[in-house]
């Protein structure tokens, strides 16, 4: 059953930027798109966990700082040629607010 948290104002986060939300499980990446669109993913990228959160935001996916992976921010998964996933949350935007669900 998932857990839902109010954890950041839509303005909080710039567009294309992100914004870091510290969990019990780990620190958790919102990012928000240029269209509004808010996505949230483990701050640890699937490769040798860079941080996602500073990473460039470039439709709906953020490129890591250390090697270049391109993360779809959707899915979590790592754009070809490259493999691997990074764990994803729902999130709403609700009157202004950014709800997280963590399990
Ligand atoms: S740690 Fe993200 S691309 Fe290497």
């Amino acid at each position: 059953m998932n857990n839902w948290i109010e954890v950041a104002r839509l303005q909080d986060i710039p567009p294309l930027g992100s914004r870091v939300v510290r969990t019990p499980g780990g620190d958790v990446a919102l990012f928000r798109t240029t269209d509004d669109k808010v996505y949230a993913v483990r701050d640890h990228c699937p490769h040798k966990g860079g941080p996602l959160s500073q990473g460039i935001v470039h439709g709906q996916a953020v490129t890591c700082p250390l090697h270049n992976w391109v993360i779809e921010l959707d899915s979590g998964q790592a754009r070809a040629p490259d493999e691997g996933t990074v764990a994803c949350f729902a999130v709403e935007v609700r009157e202004g607010a950014v709800w997280l669900a963590l399990a």
